[in-house]
Order: structure tokens, then sequence, then C-alpha cells
């Protein structure tokens, strides 16, 4: 694992990575205990360590406000441990709703738990547990445990508030909210494999997901019938996630679409997401945002990935492709 500088600087000592995630279904009302599915996607994050003379990541000094992910990671698993220059690279877009902060708490807890115990191989539930972790501090305590439990577990992620009776039950996550306490179940599945794709269109536009959270918390406090809404997304999740289980993907993609509809209505979507959205419906099985909205990116389920692409950029967003399922948080040889 180790490598080797030529030109006389320490080696690193350990290198890890980690998927973004996107959602297929259920982002926002899977906050209340409805159900939702992600999939982690083939674009990754990378940290590699390499020991020097005192904190840093991608040559700043380790801040707490700046890198608040690392800081509680380092302080759990290498506080006495001697400095580490963190490196960070990879190709998921930042701020864009495809998962990059928890790919980032997964990949870095991984390599720091390698180096704490290098005899232990990677713990994914306690791994998952403190990335949920910081992203409910980063969420203003309002956050499931879907980026995390994804970037971590790879595959298909379902989360609800109980056992549902498809693939594999992995673990139970809590965490008490403004709103009160919550309980998900978490699973794991393997999606039957097709030819079929997910092309991504990143607006650009960087939105915040504590933001766009706690602007649903105030239009539910401000109205509590539109709770129907949250439970309408529950309702197609259910339906969206039958299909994907079927490998029905003309299902799939029909519940996406409708996903998107309750998210318009529900205030999360914004005129760059719908731009794209509309660009790539036609070549498209199903569309919608993905993840907080606001801006971030839009998913588009197709089995013709190069033609909805072009269609995403010319309407001036930029497109990612990937397939469903990739590997959660590994060392890299
Ligand atoms: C963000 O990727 C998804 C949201 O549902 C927030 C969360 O689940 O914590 C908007």
């Amino acid at each position: 694992m180790p490598t080797h500088s030529s030109m006389g600087e320490e080696s690193t000592l350990v290198v890890a990575s980690a998927p973004g995630k996107c959602i297929l279904f259920g982002e926002h009302a899977v906050v209340y205990g409805q159900p939702a599915v992600a999939v982690a996607i083939e674009q990754r994050l990378t940290v590699s360590m390499t020991p020097a003379t005192s904190w840093s990541v991608d040559g700043s000094a380790l801040d707490a406000n700046k890198h608040p992910h690392i800081t509680m990671l380092r302080d759990i698993w290498l506080n006495e441990a001697p400095p580490m220059a963190l490196h960070i690279s990879g190709d998921i877009p930042r701020a864009s709703g495809l998962g990059s902060s928890a790919a980032l708490s997964s990949a870095v807890g991984a390599a720091m738990h390698h180096l704490a115990h290098p005899e232990k191989g990677i713990d994914r539930d306690g791994l998952s547990a403190l990335a949920h972790r910081a992203e409910a501090h980063a969420q203003g305590g309002r956050a499931s445990p879907m980026d995390a439990s994804t970037s971590v577990e790879g595959g298909v992620v379902v989360l609800s508030d109980h056992k549902e009776p498809i693939g594999k039950w992995i673990y139970t996550r809590q965490l008490t909210t403004p709103e009160g306490k919550r309980t998900w179940e978490v699973h794991k599945l393997t999606p039957q494999q097709d030819d079929i794709y997910l092309v991504l269109g990143n607006t650009g536009v960087h939105a915040s997901t504590s933001k766009q959270v706690a602007m649903v918390a105030d239009a539910l406090a401000a109205d509590p019938s539109r709770m129907n809404e949250i439970h309408a997304i529950g309702t197609i999740a259910r339906r969206g996630l039958a299909a994907l289980v079927q490998g029905d993907y003309e299902a799939v993609g029909h519940a996406m679409s409708e996903n998107h509809l309750l998210l318009r209505n529900l205030g999360v979507s914004s005129p760059e997401l719908e731009t794209l959205i509309r660009a790539a419906a036609p070549s498209s099985l199903g569309v919608k945002l993905t993840g907080a909205g606001g801006g971030g990116c839009m998913v588009a389920l197709t089995r013709e990935p190069k033609q909805t692409s072009e269609a995403i950029e010319l309407a001036g967003g930029r497109s990612l492709i990937s397939r469903l399922g990739n590997e959660g948080v590994r060392l890299e040889p």
C-alpha cells in the first residue's frame, strides 16, 4: 500500500476512496421517516495520508471550522498520533447533491481507522454511524443516514422507518432532530444488471443542504397539512422501489418523474434544474432532481446515456454518467 516518492518526501501510508450517491426516490421525505432509495455512483473521492510536521488538508492547515468532518474523525482515531498531510482528489462535484461530504467522511474515516487499527478491517457499521453524525452536525440536526450509508456500503441503499421485506437489513439509525426522534432501518440491495445508466446533470449552482432541509421544515411548520406531500413522496418511493426490485426500469423511471413533480411542488426545485430536466426527458425513462435541490444536480434514468448527456450539455449543464450500484468505501492498494 505505501507508495514511495522519488523526491525523498515521506511515503504515503494509506489511500482510501468512497463513492458519491444519487437519490432515486425520497429525498426530503426521508428526513421525516418516509422510505428512500439511493445508489452509489461511479464517481469517487480519494484521500491519501502522508506523515508531515503538522496536520494539513491539500496544503492548508487543518481547521475545525473549514474541515469539521476531518477534525472530528482525527480527534476520534488519531488524536495522539503524529501529524499527517491529507490530499483529497476525485470526480464528485462538491455541494451538488451527490454526497461529496459523506464520501469525504467515509474515505477519511476508513483511512484514519486503518492507521489507528491496521489489524482490523473496515468497520462499516461504525464508520457510517460516524459519517451520519458528521452530516447531522453540518445540517442543523436534520439529516437522514442516506448519504453516509450509501457511501460506506455501496450498491443500492434503502431507508424506511420500519424493516422492509427487501434486500438485506443492515442496521438501525436514530437521531433526535428539532422535530423529534427519528428512527431509520437501513437495507442494502444489489440491483439487477441491465443495460441502464444514470446521467447526472449538474446545474453548477451550489445550494446548501441545511438551508433546503430547513426550508422544508419551515413550510411544514407553517402548514402541517403539507405533511400529505411528504407522505405522497413516500408512496411513490415505495412504488419505485418495488419496480427496481423487479428490474422493471420503465416503471422505475415513471416513478422518478412523479417523485420530481412532488419535489417541485414542495418548492425545492430551481429554474436551472427544470431546464436540465426538460432537456433530458425525451431520451430518458425518468428524470428528477436528486439530493436537496435548489441547484445541484438532476438525474436521468436512460438507455441512451450519450444522447441524454449531450442534451444536458446543450442545455448548459455538466453531465456525468454512472451505472447503478458501485462499490462502497475501500482501502486502495
Ligand atoms: C440530501 O442528500 C438528502 C436530503 O433528504 C437530506 C437528508 O436525507 O439528510 C435532502
